[in-house]
């Protein structure tokens, strides 16, 4: 039997299509247009291109958005120095800094510099402290856009066995801890795998639900996957393609041609995860103009 695939394409754009309502309410009532500053830092392709969706996806929705381009060789200070100016600009409700950022510079110390009011990407400490305790308010986009694939395609999450490949700070660390709150579309169970796991086809073939994101290609194979379980491939990996006129495609970290003729569900890349994470970070950047909006007429 063949899986289900998720079309995480289509999803986003329903999610995109609420955000773009929830847009034009907030203009009709309170005057406000919501909007999103993006810092790219330096000239690494894949990040130009996603960078370029976010500023693509805010157009469609009616969110103001500005790209600042500053070169790679600028310095730390210099670049926290523009992200300050951005926290006291009152047309930006949302700001981000697409990762990663080139070596000189310590991510942690960029990523505090942002006013967490405006924190979209959900990455300030102080958002991923909020949603530990079980009271988010900015869930990073590749996290709440898997919670969200998974509600909208009704693969519940109560009670499941999830299992997680990967603990990064974006993606696998905040996964584990929004599924495993005591909430709706979480109250999972959740194992999480990575470079210290030892069997991890142990661990991947016990999985209800599988998320996968550890940055590397095929790494799962299809005796790795139980025929019940759901995949989410959060993979984006470029892989050498004559055929393609680009001379690479994209594949995720899951062996997609084989584990689909296996498993229950699966998400395909691209077109899974990728544009929920976009979707994801446009209804943040809604919800903290929102919650502006809210301060300031509780201010009157
Ligand atoms: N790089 C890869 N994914 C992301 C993301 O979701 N946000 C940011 N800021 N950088 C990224």
């Amino acid at each position: 039997m063949s899986a289900v695939i998720i079309d995480g394409n289509k999803i986003a754009q329903d999610v995109r299509n609420e955000v773009a309502q929830g847009v034009a309410e907030l203009q009709a009532k309170h005057g406000i247009v919501p909007g999103l500053a993006a810092f790219l830092i330096g000239d690494d392709p894949a990040s130009a291109i996603y960078v370029r969706n976010k500023h693509r996806a805010c157009q469609e929705v009616g969110i103001f958005s500005e790209t600042f381009k500053l070169p790679a060789d600028i310095t730390q200070d210099e670049l926290i120095g523009r992200i300050r100016d951005v926290n006291e600009d009152d047309r930006f409700h949302g700001v981000l800094v697409q990762l990663p950022l080139p070596p000189h510079m310590d991510e942690r110390t960029v990523i505090l510099s942002m006013d967490p009011d405006k924190d979209a990407d959900g990455l300030h400490p102080l958002s991923l402290g909020r949603l530990v305790e079980g009271k988010p308010m900015f869930v990073p986009g590749t996290p709440a856009g898997i919670q969200e694939l998974l509600k909208r395609t009704d693969y519940q999450t109560d009670g499941k066995h999830v299992v997680i490949c990967g603990r990064s700070n974006i993606v696998g660390k905040p996964a584990a801890i929004l599924l495993m709150q005591k909430a709706e579309w979480a109250n999972a169970t959740v194992t999480v795998c990575h470079t210290g796991t030892k069997d991890l086809a142990r661990f991947t073939r016990s999985a209800d639900i599988l998320i996968v994101a550890i940055g590397k290609a095929n790494a799962i194979t299809a005796d790795m996957v139980g025929e019940n379980t759901v995949v989410i491939d959060v993979g984006m990996n470029r892989v050498p393609d004559d055929t393609n006129k680009r001379g690479y495609r994209l594949v995720g970290d899951v062996d997609f041609e084989e584990v689909s003729k296996k498993v229950a569900a699966i998400t395909p890349v691209p077109g899974g995860v990728g544009p929920m994470t976009v979707a994801m970070l446009m209804l943040n950047t809604l919800r903290a103009a929102q919650l502006k909006a809210l301060a300031a007429a509780s201010r009157v």
